[in-house]
């Protein structure tokens, strides 16, 4: 863990790919996160299963110490990649995790061919949308009837072609 001035910096966080013996702590990230918790959580499971192990996209976790405190899931579809979902533990919002973890699905699209990097939330929740904003998303769509019946979702994307490397 790096030292600051000989003090241990316990905000510092690395990216990495993710591992299964991770599934636990990301279990418990999925069941405290707001707007996710059990109805999700089968579902969230199998769809990071499905992006790591079926190579159908990534996953990358940002881990402090031995914990996780975030991740994002990344889906690959014919010419785009998708932020399936991202999570980042409560009392570690608000400090750049969520953004990092957005620069690294950036640049493993990038890496990986993709112009496009998309992504999606309810349009209710505000905060996400400030967040989708403020890494770079433009709005580029709204479906009526999207996540479930009635559901609201705004749909983003981020052109990769105009992004500095
Ligand atoms: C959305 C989420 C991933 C953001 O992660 P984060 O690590 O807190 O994000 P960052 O610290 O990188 O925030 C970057 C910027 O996004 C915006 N933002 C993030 N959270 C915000 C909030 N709650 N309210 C308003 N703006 C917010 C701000 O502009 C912020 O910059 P600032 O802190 O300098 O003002 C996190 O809130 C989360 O995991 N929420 C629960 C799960 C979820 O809803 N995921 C999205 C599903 S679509």
């Amino acid at each position: 863990m790096p030292e600051v001035w000989g003090v241990i910096d316990l905000a510092a966080f690395e990216i990495r790919e993710y591992s299964s013996s991770d599934l636990s702590q990301i279990k418990k990230l999925i069941l405290e996160a707001e707007n996710f918790g059990d109805p999700f959580l089968e579902t969230e499971i199998l769809n990071i299963k499905k992006n790591v192990e079926l190579g159908l996209g990534q996953v990358f976790v940002a881990v402090q110490g031995d914990n996780i405190i975030g991740y994002i899931s990344l889906g690959r579809r014919v010419f785009a990649l998708m932020i399936d979902s991202i999570i980042v533990g409560r009392v570690h919002q608000r400090k750049g995790v969520g953004t990092k973890l957005v620069e690294k699905a950036k640049a493993y699209a990038k890496s990986h061919g993709f112009r496009l990097l998309r992504t999606d939330t309810g349009t209710f929740m505000d905060y996400a949308i400030q967040f989708y904003l403020a890494c770079g998303f433009e709005p580029c769509g709204y479906v009526e009837h999207d996540f479930s019946l009635g559901s609201k979702q705004v749909h983003f994307y981020l052109d990769l072609t105009k992004e500095s490397s």
